[in-house]
């Protein structure tokens, strides 16, 4: 079961989830951070560093940030970033779009 960005991420980005992942398997968009879930290894590492405490086991998703399991596996999709599985974000760097749950998502003001 792979591990889940949710919504406490969009408009912070902290990245210290990606310089933990022993996969890379951290893609960024413009707003969020997304979890390869098919490169993902549930390790859980990531977890422990986020300050927002936005990244979850699929498995154990607060009931409100359900939507986000659907939004980390389509946003490598085609018809979102197009990205597949390149096998690490090194490979492909930050991506111009996010899922359309992401984008549609409230501009947070708040540092
Ligand atoms: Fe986002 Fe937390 Fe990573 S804020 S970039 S999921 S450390």
């Amino acid at each position: 079961m792979a591990y889940v960005i949710a919504s406490g991420c969009i408009d912070v980005k902290d990245g210290a989830c990606v310089k933990c992942c022993p996969v890379d398997c951290i893609y960024e968009g413009v707003r969020t951070l997304y979890i390869h879930p098919d490169e993902c290894i549930s390790c859980g590492i990531c977890v422990s560093v986020c300050p927002t405490e936005a990244i979850h086991d699929e498995a154990e998703l607060p009931p409100a940030q359900a939507v986000f399991a659907a939004v980390n596996r389509e946003f490598f999709a085609r018809h979102v970033s197009g990205v597949g599985s390149p096998g690490g974000a090194d490979y492909v760097g930050p991506q111009a779009c996010d899922h359309p749950v992401v984008e549609a998502y409230p501009v947070r003001s708040e540092p």
